[in-house]
């Protein structure tokens, strides 16, 4: 029996900060301008793009005490941003990444709800959980959150959420109500709230919920909680391996297989010419990677300033003064062995003769897809054919015009192989990701009786 061959969808992760955007190019754009939100997003529209991604970040990244070059910009509200956007896009799906450590849940839910319903139903939280002590002095409570209990008190927020989201009834639409519901109450470790709903369900019912963490505990919250996981796994392989742990995670939740999207972050770098590719991988990495960047990054593994080194040299002869690196302000590294880390490098380099930043390069960068558009449709094509992604949420090396040749060439490549939607299928988020109705708003009996085929794949 042939498996059927599905659809590749595309999101656009607006990132903003971070090296993965070349800021020094001549067409670089502005970074925190509403221009270069509305081009971008207009033209992902243009490409039948699912989704519109914007990412979070609370406080300017650091380093060594310093704010990193590459943050300067940083990230303007994403619920702001993609309210501005609803109203000059139609049908793709707006993408708010959204923390649930410093948000008052109540008034979090409000707002994603009103992009909802202000979007006509186009709305989705990215579920962020963002633990981290740095950020926590930005906010009254101070670091606020152990890195254990981060999940538990998600799950606590998104439980409220969805109460706010469920406490309007359907018939309400119109906004005419003629009783007013009753309160709900919530009482947990976390919170101890009455509340009630402030407005209508839009016509996608809830907002989509979207998680990105890659913990054990992360992805077993995205199986109880999420209905699309932005994961960092874009390879065949550990996209596979991925997948084939998230569907077990979905089954043991209770849930179908495939009630859990899944969409990696990958770049695309597209070419004319398969001549060109190399070069053109070349000049983006390094200009990706600038010599401070590359500096910055084994600063980071080191725990100390080094500032004689040189990035086209070699590594320090020296270990690391940390033996772990500690929370770091928002870049580089987690708990990472340094000393062990460093020597693995070190050796890595000497052996292909790498400088520092060839290094970086090396290490920090992912190798994305790279060619023409048909050598791309090549490799998209086994993800189509597998199912083990439900698309990409691209990032774009250039901002804005990062998806021109994406929506120009590839985009039309996918089609004709007929792995590409050619219009969108529905109105709304929820649709358009072929997603059943809310958590909160089905019957166990609905859920197993729509399991499709392909929830056993792979
Ligand atoms: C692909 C991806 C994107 C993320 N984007 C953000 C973000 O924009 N803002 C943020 O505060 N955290 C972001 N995170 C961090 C996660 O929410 C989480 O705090 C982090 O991954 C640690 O959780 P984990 O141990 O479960 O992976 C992202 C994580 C992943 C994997």
């Amino acid at each position: 029996m042939s498996t059927p061959v599905r659809r590749i969808q595309f999101g656009v992760f607006f990132q903003g900060v971070n090296s993965s955007t070349v800021w020094d190019a001549p067409e670089s754009g502005s970074q925190t301008d509403f221009e270069s939100f509305r081009r971008l997003a207009q033209t992902a529209e243009r490409g039948l793009f699912t989704a519109f991604f914007l990412g979070e970040g609370l406080r300017l990244r650091e380093h060594l005490g310093r704010l990193h070059d590459l943050d300067i910009a940083g990230r303007p509200d994403a619920i702001t941003q993609l309210a501005a956007l609803a109203s000059v896009t139609e049908r793709i799906g707006l993408v708010a990444t959204q923390n649930t450590t410093y948000n008052d849940p109540i008034d979090l839910a409000h707002r994603l709800q009103s992009l909802d319903v202000l979007s006509g139903g186009r709305a989705a939280w990215n579920v962020v959980t963002t633990d981290n002590a740095w950020t926590g002095e930005n906010f009254r409570r101070g670091g606020y959150l152990d890195h254990a209990d981060r999940y538990t008190h998600a799950a606590d927020v998104i439980a409220i959420a969805r109460r706010v989201w469920d406490a309007v009834p359907d018939n309400a639409a119109d906004g005419l109500l003629a009783v007013l519901p009753d309160p709900f109450r919530y009482d947990t470790a976390y919170y101890s709230v009455e509340g009630r709903g402030v407005l209508p369900r839009s016509t996608q019912g809830h907002p989509v919920l979207f998680q990105a963490g890659d913990s054990a505990e992360g992805r077993d919250f995205a199986a109880r909680n999420a209905e699309v996981i932005f994961s960092a796994h874009a390879q065949l392989e550990p996209a596979t391996e991925f997948a084939a742990d998230i569907r077990a995670r979905t089954l043991a939740a209770g849930r179908p297989a495939d009630d859990l999207k899944i969409f990696p972050g990958q770049e695309f770098i597209v070419v004319d010419d398969a001549s060109e590719t190399e070069e053109k991988v070349r000049w983006v990495r390094e200009h990706q990677i600038t010599p401070q960047t590359a500096v910055a990054f084994v600063e980071q593994l080191w725990g100390a300033e080094l500032p004689d080194l040189d990035p086209d040299g070699p590594l320090p002869s020296f270990d690391p003064v940390q033996s772990i690196t500690g929370e770091t302000r928002g870049a580089g590294f987690r708990a990472t062995k340094a000393v062990e880390t460093a020597r693995a490098w070190r050796e890595l380099s000497q052996e292909r003769g790498w400088s520092i930043r060839d290094l970086v390069i090396n290490v920090s960068t992912r190798r994305g897809f790279a060619g023409t558009a048909s050598q791309i449709a090549d490799e998209l094509e086994p993800f189509a054919r597998t199912g083990v992604v439900d698309g990409f949420n691209i990032t774009p090396w250039l901002i804005p015009g990062g998806l021109d040749d994406i929506v120009n060439k590839l985009v039309p490549e996918l089609q004709e192989r007929g792995i590409y939607w050619t219009d969108y299928p529905g109105d709304t988020l929820r649709e358009n990701l072929g997603l059943r109705e809310p958590l909160t708003r089905r019957s166990a009996a609905d859920v197993v009786a729509t399991v499709p085929e392909a929830a056993t794949v792979p």
